[in-house]
């Protein structure tokens, strides 16, 4: 009888600690795999460069000193029409958000972008960058105007 007691208690006390084990190990894994993919994640993100003008029909382009309110407000009507799907103003959703965006990218590479995503997507460093980033997810060409591109960048100003 306490024999088969005995076996008893080393019989339960295996099939408890059996399984334990093994979840640990796997919670384990599943850390570093995570960290790798953070890791990853760091050293993908498109780098700041505000002289890069990038590829398409601007070559260069200024801002006066003062915001042309009249005109943010027609680009602010055509973000929310042509842009929204994948942007936010001030946050990441499909696309960056566009919060600041002149801070990390040129006038004349945003234009470009805007006109020309296809091919800056192809050929500049930054968008390439930028794609890898999110994950091969295509910036759109909506076929937009200069005018209207234009009207967006000084919305984008405003944010
Ligand atoms: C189908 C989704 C989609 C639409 C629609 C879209 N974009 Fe994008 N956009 C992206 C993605 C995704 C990126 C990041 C680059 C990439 O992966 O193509 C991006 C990148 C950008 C960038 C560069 C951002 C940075 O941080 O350097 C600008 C500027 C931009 N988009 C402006 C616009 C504007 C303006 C519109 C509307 C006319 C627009 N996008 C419409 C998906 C979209």
């Amino acid at each position: 009888m306490k024999k088969s007691l005995a076996f008893l208690v080393v019989l339960v006390v295996t099939i408890a600690c059996g399984p334990k084990k093994e979840k640990k190990k796997s919670f384990e894994y599943k850390r570093t795999t995570t960290e790798k993919k953070a890791e990853k994640k760091a050293i993908e993100k498109a780098p700041v460069n505000v002289e890069n003008v990038g590829i398409g029909p601007i070559k260069s382009m200024a801002f006066d000193t003062n915001i042309d309110a009249a005109l943010a407000e027609e680009g602010s009507t055509i973000f929310k029409q042509k842009c929204t799907a994948c942007h936010m103003p001030d946050r990441k959703l499909i696309g960056p958000g566009m919060k600041g965006i002149f801070d990390r990218r040129n006038p004349a590479w945003v234009m470009n972008m805007i006109l020309n995503p296809t091919e800056m997507l192809q050929k500049d460093e930054t968008a390439v960058a930028l794609l890898k980033e999110y994950n091969n997810v295509m910036m759109l060409n909506q076929n937009l105007s200069q005018e209207e591109a234009r009207a967006l960048a000084e919305y984008f100003r405003t944010l």
